[in-house]
């Protein structure tokens, strides 16, 4: 038995155990570091294989993504990625469908059953949704996004990068090296609206598995103190709280930063001068305090507010980056999902 199947089989007993098919990706957290590992490696091999054999992987295969919130990254790469495979894909949007008339997700979800889908992707705008819908379907679903709860491929796609990046693992090196000490001694600064983000949690929880130390850093508004339980279950010491953007980045290797969602700061007195003045990330204040970091940003930016526009375009941003690799890691998911028999004997 190869180190694919094994994990495959592992995970299915776990996932039976919990309830969720095989192949769900729910949250992170139920990610072990040989899994993250597995998921790295099978991104590397499926990248590098022919065009012509990829599309094999997933052929026929009908995969549906469910989408109750606006998105771009995440929808188009995924159903990219589940093109690139050979799946047949179908895109359910709550502005024009039964959604509209009042269905509920589990009717919604049963309904794209009925209709063959073998897989879900969803993004919901309330936590815990994607939970719900593998519950009530018996299929996998992908969690693209659950209101404040968690965002798990943004996650991996962001590690793909640092990694890459950082250590120049990608593909044709292999992630052979690739374990729960990688990113020891880098930190990751995370910036902004960490109350209400999802991408936030997910990095939080994710980043600590390979060792690297997480600083969440934001005004009280944006960032209370409860926020360092975001990195619980993991090891509690490697999520701290710095609220002053300079030290943060003097601090740091990589800098990510958040969107502030202006839809969700009804209720919360935020100056939004003040938090440009405070936490911009300028040129100036990358050059002053952290001229070599990574710059990130899980999109849609908003240039001019969390980022100015001459860092987001500029030699150390790797936003773009980002982008590819969410593609990228989205194929292993869909794989991974669709359980994909014989996935390791392609040759790559
Ligand atoms: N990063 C992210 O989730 O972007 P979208 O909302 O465009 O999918």
């Amino acid at each position: 038995m190869n180190w694919w199947t094994e994990l495959a089989l592992t995970e299915r007993a776990e996932m039976k155990s919990s309830g969720y098919a095989a192949g769900s990706l729910l949250t992170v957290a139920d990610l072990s570091v040989p899994e993250v590992v597995a998921i790295l490696a099978a991104t590397d091999r499926i990248e590098r294989m022919a065009s012509a054999d990829r599309v094999r992987m997933l052929a026929g295969r009908r995969i549906a993504l469910l989408f109750y919130e606006s998105s771009t990254r995440t929808r188009t790469s995924f159903e990219l990625a589940a093109k690139s495979l050979g799946a047949i894909t179908t895109l359910v949007s709550d502005k024009s469908s039964s959604i509209e008339k009042g269905e509920s997700l589990k009717d919604t979800g049963l309904t794209l059953r009925a209709l063959g889908a073998e897989c879900i992707i969803l993004r919901h705008p309330s936590s815990g949704a994607p939970y719900l819908l593998a519950k009530a379907t018996g299929l996998p679903v992908l969690n693209a996004g659950d209101g404040m709860h968690e965002h798990p491929s943004q996650a991996l796609l962001d590690l793909r990068t640092i990694l890459t990046r950082l250590h120049g693992v990608d593909a044709g090196r292999g992630n052979s090296k690739i374990d729960g000490k990688t990113l020891q001694g880098v930190t990751v600064v995370i910036t902004g609206d960490i109350l209400h983000s999802r991408v936030a949690r997910s990095n939080a929880l994710l980043l600590p598995k390979l060792g690297a130390r997480v600083l969440l850093c934001g005004p009280k508004e944006l960032l209370p103190e409860d926020a360092l339980g975001l990195g619980s279950g993991v090891n509690t010491s490697s999520v701290e709280i710095e609220r002053d953007f300079d030290k943060a980045l003097k601090k740091s290797q990589v800098a990510m930063m958040l969107r502030i969602q202006r839809e969700r700061l009804a209720g919360l007195e935020l100056d939004l001068g003040d938090y440009i003045s405070r936490y911009q990330l300028n040129e100036e204040r990358l050059a002053a305090c952290a001229p070599k970091a990574l710059v990130m940003h899980p999109g849609p930016m908003i240039r001019g507010l969390e980022i100015a526009g001459e860092v987001a375009d500029g030699p150390n941003s790797a936003i773009e980056e980002q982008v590819r690799h969410g593609l990228a890691v989205r194929k292993t998911l869909l794989v991974r999902a669709l359980g994909v028999g014989g996935f390791e004997s392609v040759t790559v």
